[in-house]
């Protein structure tokens, strides 16, 4: 309708473990929701689904935060990447990419990290072609995949 606007909707959620509250609009995305709790590791970039820059769990399952509307996340549980290094420590997968250097300008790695977690849960002991096929909607413009896929072989080896 003309004129109308939508109004906003209080939510109630977990994030990260921990129960929260908040009041937004029903356009906002699941990225813009993480922005206002100063969670910044899920990037929107494509906005339409195709990079995984912005993924995130949501009860679990691996979305696109561009394209998931942050009022559905009511009564569900988020993780986000700043989960796994919630506690100071860093994560096998985040730190196997820190040593084997699978990443440049780090702009795809919190998706990467995200999924690399989700991959290791469904497969303790992934190939090549399996780790090349989970990433397949994650997209790194500087090409680190060589990398990537070390990374994701080490921290296997690490669990
Ligand atoms: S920003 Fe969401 S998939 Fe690219
Ligand atoms: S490290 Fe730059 S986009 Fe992946």
């Amino acid at each position: 309708m003309i004129g109308r606007t939508m109004s906003a909707r209080t939510i109630n959620f977990t994030l990260n473990g921990e129960a929260v509250s908040t009041t937004i609009e029903p356009h906002r995305n699941l990225v813009e929701l993480l922005q206002r709790f100063d969670l910044f590791g899920a990037r929107e970039s494509c906005g339409q689904g195709l990079c995984g820059c912005c993924t995130v769990l949501v009860d679990g399952k691996a979305v696109s935060g561009c394209l998931y509307f942050a009022v559905w996340v009511d009564g569900k549980s988020v993780t986000t990447v700043e989960h796994f290094d919630g506690h100071g420590t860093l994560s096998n997968v985040q730190q196997a990419f820190i040593e084997c250097g699978a990443f440049q300008c780090g702009f795809c790695t919190p998706g990467f990290v995200m999924m690399a977690h989700q991959l290791l849960k469904e497969n303790s002991d992934p190939s090549e072609d399996d780790i090349r096929h989970y990433f397949s909607g994650n997209l790194c413009r500087c090409a680190a995949y060589p990398e990537i896929v070390e990374a994701v072989r080490r921290a296997a080896k690490a669990t």
